[in-house]
């Protein structure tokens, strides 16, 4: 594997190839395009009647993956969120796809540009928004919580311990104006936790936390993949990627429910309809990078693909 001459060393690359089984002249969806690492893999499995639609919600990533994409004319790259995959799909006139990729979270661009505000080694603004034309900034969030509410959002979405301490002197230092730039929340934690020497590595998980609020990754994550499987043609594959245990949980648990039998029940709590499974499970653990992966790319440490496949319709 050869050091990636762009900005994010895409995850799991020969997996996500695997799983999605390309069909050269089919049509192939990535919700999450960053630097356009796996959309170039898939567009240079394409032959000039296939397809390809990469989505990212952050424009600065559109802008790099536009332009490593250029040489395939099958790909478009579109600026939006891949919860609103339905209505993306309608304006391109798609009506399925054999394959929609999803490689959720940050990435490696977000992280390292400072003025982004997502990362606790430098300072920027506290923003963290990957569309900075949508939603409030981090620090104006954390400004309009309540102290219990942010100890909320740190126990759910980073699984920090010590989360009421911090929460209480995020809302001081938020109350006072002094929770602007990134400095200012990790100096938060270090004030809530003034026994650890040097820095806290809860520090760590409540960027994370407040990262995964701000874009409200989780929401969008179920309602994206519930979206996909819906879009998928008959035999299309549906390969998600996450980085973190509860983004796993959520990919696995639409995996599982769509491919059991569901029962919708009336009011009074009687079966109204048995809905017929959706989807196949493929990888029944999940894809793990290996150790010469994580040794070229850290940050690929965590990443968990998960595949399944629509199945066809009940006769
Ligand atoms: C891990 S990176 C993807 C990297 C990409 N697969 C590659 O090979 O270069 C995740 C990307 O997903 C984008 N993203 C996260 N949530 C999104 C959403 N709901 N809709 C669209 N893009 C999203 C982020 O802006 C980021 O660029």
């Amino acid at each position: 594997m050869a050091a990636a001459p762009w900005p994010h060393a895409s995850v799991l690359p020969e997996a996500a190839l695997q799983w999605l089984a390309i069909k050269p002249g089919g049509v192939y969806i990535d919700g999450t395009a960053g630097a356009g690492g796996h959309s170039a893999l898939i567009a240079a499995a394409l032959d000039p009647d296939g397809r390809l639609l990469a989505l990212d919600r952050d424009p600065t990533a559109v802008a790099l993956a536009r332009e490593r994409l250029a040489p395939w004319p099958q790909a478009t790259v579109i600026h939006a969120n891949y919860g609103d995959l339905e209505q993306v799909v309608a304006e391109y006139k798609i009506e399925s796809a054999d394959g929609i990729l999803i490689d959720a979270g940050v990435s490696s661009m977000q992280i390292d540009s400072h003025d982004r505000g997502f990362s606790f080694q430098g300072d920027g603004p506290l923003d963290m928004r990957m569309n900075p034309e949508s939603g409030a900034p981090a620090a104006v969030l954390l400004a309009s919580m309540s102290e219990a509410d942010i100890a909320g959002l740190l126990r759910e979405y980073g699984d920090v311990g010590p989360a009421k301490r911090i929460a209480r002197r995020i809302a001081e230092r938020a109350r006072a104006g002094s929770l602007r730039r990134t400095g200012d929340l990790s100096e938060a934690v270090a004030e809530a936790l003034d026994f650890v020497q040097g820095t806290p590595k809860e520090v760590r998980t409540v960027f994370q936390a407040v990262r995964i609020a701000v874009n409200e990754e989780f929401r969008w994550l179920a309602s994206g993949l519930h979206g996909a499987v819906r879009f998928l043609k008959p035999g299309g594959r549906l390969v998600a990627i996450a980085f973190h245990s509860a983004e796993d949980r959520i990919v696995k648990n639409v995996l599982r429910e769509t491919s059991r039998k569901q029962k919708r029940l009336t009011r009074d709590g009687r079966v109204a309809e048995t809905i017929p499974p959706s989807m196949r499970v493929l990888t029944p653990s999940p894809v793990c990078p290996s150790e010469e992966e994580i040794a070229m790319n850290p940050r690929a440490k965590s990443a968990r693909l998960r595949a399944g496949e629509k199945l066809p319709p009940e006769e």
